[in-house]
């Protein structure tokens, strides 16, 4: 067999009998579609025909996929998890980042738990293997009036794509490259699933990050590390301290002065590259 054309069955039967979730993906929440534009897209079109928390849609291809920051996700069919979760959190408005850094955590304890590699996080939320990015978060906020109507949790995990183009080989990689092996996608999208609901019910009772702090700041890439803001107001270096307890990432500038930034204004990068 040719190595690289390793594609596992994803469907209901193979996804399901793994799943110890209460709502996610449970009965009508979960939808495997084999083609759609994005699977964050299909969640609206679902949500405004009424469909309830919980509700997970996973798409073997994305023709429109959707990056964070306006940039396009391309994934090949056969090989990746692309989907996306629907919730409904009774938390405010501009606190709803947190869940971003709740599914970071998860999504990478279950790349942990079923390659055994030592998955980290990029603040906020892009997962990397050996310096690489192998898995991208992109949260939609529908806000109704100044609570969050409800919230896309829509998630991209290389999982068995066998090589990028040139100009992403630098950055970007898969569970398959750097493990050399080729990984159950039903196996992982199941531990994701029930990573993510059990963490986001104990979130939903200090709705706070107080439970996840030391942990998200073990796993981050960043933590102590010299990292560049970039921030459109302008550019600078600093030292990264840590997280607060709303996920912001606090970053100590040379002239000692503390910035708290907000995923959704700045993104950061490593001095020496992507991480
Ligand atoms: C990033 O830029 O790092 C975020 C990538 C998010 C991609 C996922 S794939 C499933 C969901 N549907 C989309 O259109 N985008 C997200």
């Amino acid at each position: 067999m040719n190595e690289g054309a390793f594609k596992d069955t994803f469907d209901r039967d193979s996804l399901v009998p793994l799943l110890n979730t209460k709502k996610l993906g449970r009965d009508q929440n979960l939808i495997i579609l084999e083609e759609i534009d994005s699977t964050n897209e299909e969640i609206k079109r679902r949500t405004a025909g009424g469909a309830g928390e919980g509700l997970t849609i996973f798409a073997d291809l994305q023709t429109r996929g959707k990056g964070r920051r306006g940039r396009t996700w391309v994934n090949p069919s056969g090989f990746n998890l692309a989907f996306s979760i629907m919730l409904r959190p009774p938390i405010p408005l501009e606190d709803a980042s947190m869940i971003t850094i709740i599914s970071a955590l998860s999504f990478a304890g279950a790349i942990r738990r079923i390659t055994g590699e030592e998955a980290l996080i990029k603040w906020p939320n892009d997962i990397v293997l050996h310096g690489k990015k192998t898995a991208g978060i992109l949260t939609e906020l529908v806000p109704s009036g100044d609570v969050p109507g409800y919230l896309i949790l829509g998630t991209g995990i290389n999982v068995n794509t066998p090589s990028f183009p040139e100009e992403l080989k630098e950055t970007a990689t898969s569970l398959f490259l750097e493990t050399g092996r080729h990984i159950s996608r039903p196996e992982l999208a199941s531990e994701c699933l029930n990573e993510f609901e059990r963490r986001y019910e104990a979130f939903l009772k200090d709705k706070d990050l107080s439970g996840f702090k030391a942990e998200y700041e073990s796993l981050c890439v960043n933590t102590g590390k010299e990292v560049f803001v970039l921030d459109p107001k302008g550019e600078y270096k600093g030292i990264a301290e840590g997280i607060n307890n709303k996920g912001n990432l606090l970053v100590r500038r040379e002239d000692g002065s503390l910035e708290n930034i907000y995923a959704g204004e700045v993104s950061v990068r490593g001095i020496y590259g992507y991480a």
